[in-house]
């Protein structure tokens, strides 16, 4: 069954549908302005019925994101994001080290393999589990440059949670002076060709 679903508009809180379909959390929502307006987002939520039943690895084609867009996929009923990310957002990631909690990653947050500047296997394409670390909402991705109160005023494109304001660089690491307490998750994955990855599953 597809389950293809609307991906953010912009720093705006996740919609009514996204929310209902992955907000673990928390009923406090903290009246964050919405502003912005988020890069491509390639939301398709298809993995095999009998993969979700059975937690499994799920394969996603890495080919039809678009240089800075981002695919959303299930996996044991967590959102997990496969973002295409360009040299100018690979570029973004430097020289803020001192404004994130844990800018090496020491935390383990990652598989060994993700461990590293970018947190990924490939620089360019970037896989976390799409769930704040603070109490379980979902953030959107803003790029580079968006203006808004709630953001450092050179913000160099990431992440940014509604729920609490916590927000991520575009390697889903946390800055500082934020409710959440940790960088994005890094599920476990692996290359199964050049343009598939399977999530779920790095054992190969
Ligand atoms: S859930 Fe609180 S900042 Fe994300």
């Amino acid at each position: 069954m597809d389950h293809t679903l609307p991906g953010p508009a912009g720093l705006a809180p996740p919609s009514d549908r996204d929310r209902r379909f992955w907000l673990v959390a928390t009923g406090a929502a903290g009246g964050v302005a919405a502003v912005g307006t988020a890069i491509p987002f390639v939301a398709s939520f298809a993995p095999s019925e009998r993969a979700k039943a059975a937690g499994g690895p799920v394969e996603v084609d890495i080919g039809e994101i678009p240089p800075g867009g981002i695919k959303t996929v299930e996996w044991r009923g967590k959102p997990v994001w496969v973002m295409r990310r360009t040299p100018e957002m690979l570029a973004a990631l430097q020289g803020h080290d001192a404004q994130l909690v844990d800018p090496q990653s020491a935390k383990e947050q990652q598989p060994a393999y993700a461990k590293n500047p970018a947190r990924a296997i490939r620089p360019e394409v970037f896989v976390a589990i799409g769930i704040c670390t603070h109490l379980g909402c979902s953030p959107s991705d803003v790029p580079k440059g968006t203006a808004n109160p709630s953001l450092p005023a050179d913000w160099p494109g990431g992440f940014f949670c509604p729920c609490h304001g916590s927000t991520f660089d575009a390697a889903g690491r946390v800055f500082k002076n934020k409710p959440a307490p940790t960088n994005l998750e890094i599920p476990p994955h692996r290359y199964a060709s050049d343009t598939r990855i399977l999530i779920g599953d790095d054992t190969a």
